[in-house]
């Protein structure tokens, strides 16, 4: 008998609740994404960020063509990625809305090449666009990492939807 032939079989499209609840299970850290235009800084909490090449050191990060942040880089070129540490659930949740008032009472650092920094960030990286592509609902900006510091702490985690904390396995070496 011969195997099923699923070539020309179109499957049926995922809905958006059904992908959602499935790729969630992917886990993440959680990320701000800054940048400033015309003296405005912009600000998005953003997970769909990856490590991308190591040389040249490059990153991929996913925005919605709607992020206002995501419009910004488009113009400017450059970003830095902020990962947050596992006390910044709010700044993340904060970070997740529109507006314009994100930054208030936030401590900030200037960055060598593309800000503002979250002074508390667990890790900071400076980037430089190379490419923009559209993909879906998503404009998805490559870059290459031109600054990149990181002080000791845990990462805030997301996974299906909620915040949490990474717990480390115990390493077999220690044993
Ligand atoms: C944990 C978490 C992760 C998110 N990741 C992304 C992401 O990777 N890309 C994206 O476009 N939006 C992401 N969002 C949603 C944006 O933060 C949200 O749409 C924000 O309001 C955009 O702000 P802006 O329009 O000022 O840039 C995420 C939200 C949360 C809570």
């Amino acid at each position: 008998m011969n195997p099923p032939d699923h070539q020309n079989e179109q499957p049926r499209r995922l809905t958006p609740d059904e992908f959602r609840n499935v790729i969630g299970h992917f886990a993440s850290g959680v990320t701000v994404i800054t940048t400033t235009l015309d003296g405005r800084p912009y600000g998005t909490t953003a997970s769909a960020v990856t490590s991308l090449s190591l040389e040249p050191p490059m990153v991929l990060v996913a925005l919605n063509q709607s992020s206002a942040t995501g419009r910004a880089i488009a113009q400017v070129g450059t970003f830095a990625i902020n990962v947050l540490g596992e006390d910044h659930r709010e700044i993340a949740v904060r970070f997740a809305r529109k507006g314009d008032d994100k930054f208030d009472g936030i401590e900030l650092a200037e960055g060598q090449y593309a800000g503002p920094l979250l002074a508390d960030a667990l890790a900071h990286v400076e980037c430089r666009v190379t490419e923009q592509v559209v993909a879906g609902t998503h404009v998805v900006f490559i870059a290459e990492a031109l600054v990149a510091t990181a002080r000791p702490g845990a990462p805030l985690a997301y996974f299906r939807g909620q915040f949490g904390r990474l717990e480390l396995a115990p390493d077999p070496r220690d044993a």
